[in-house]
């Protein structure tokens, strides 16, 4: 059975980013998936420190933080994990504050000791898949064009090890207080919640 994650970093429950990634998770448990929603709004994740001794550590696991909090707990999470729905609304051209706080604790995932000028990427292939959905007051083909917020959750899902299989931008939602996405794009992340359900990491 596929286990599949999902990441909410929008700060409005029940916005689109909230209903999308749960339209997803839903059609995975439909086709036979279990799943597990986190809300980073919810969790607490300190800011990373760039201390790197998350990096230090040699060999493919992922190098232990110094901090904490909730963040080794989701990342255990996924290590456990198939798929992963990742979700994000542009605010300011770019994914949420708390998804990129999110995204520098991701650090430990590369080795970078001192000495060495750039990171390199522990595990390269994991087997793992993810879709990523962005949201915006602007029209959903400009999304990819204008803001950084497809770049940023793909890297982010990148980092976790997953493959990007599906990018969902869906535009003009910012007209109404309580807004519910468009039926094309429930449409499309149900389809990448099956695809999900569909393959397990290690077939
Ligand atoms: C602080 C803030 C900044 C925003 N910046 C942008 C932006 O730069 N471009 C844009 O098209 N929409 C922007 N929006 C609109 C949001 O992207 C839109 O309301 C969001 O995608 C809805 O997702 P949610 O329901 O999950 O909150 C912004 C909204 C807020 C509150």
């Amino acid at each position: 059975m596929t286990k599949i994650l999902g990441i909410v970093g929008s700060y409005r429950k029940q916005g689109i980013i909230d209903a999308l990634v749960t339209e997803a998770l839903d059609a995975a448990e439909a086709a036979g998936a279990t799943t597990k929603k986190i809300y980073l709004a919810d969790a607490h994740v300190e800011f990373c420190r760039n201390c790197r001794h998350c990096t230090q550590q040699p060999g493919t696991e992922r190098g232990a933080c110094v901090q904490s909090d909730d963040m080794a707990a989701i990342l255990d999470e996924w290590a456990a994990c198939d798929g992963l729905v990742l979700g994000a609304p542009v605010n300011f051209f770019n994914v949420t504050a708390v998804t990129r706080r999110f995204m520098e604790r991701l650090v430990g995932f590369a080795y970078w000791p001192w000495g060495q000028m750039a990171p390199s990427v522990r595990t390269k292939r994991t087997g793992k898949r993810a879709v990523v959905i962005t949201s915006a007051a602007m029209p959903g083909f400009l999304i990819g064009i204008a803001t950084g917020a497809p770049r940023a959750l793909k890297m982010i899902a990148t980092t976790m090890g997953a493959k990007v299989i599906k990018t969902i931008c869906v535009g003009l939602v910012a007209g109404e207080e309580r807004p519910t996405p468009p039926a094309r794009a429930v449409r499309k992340a149900r389809a990448a919640g099956r695809r999900l359900a569909a393959r397990s990491a290690n077939p």
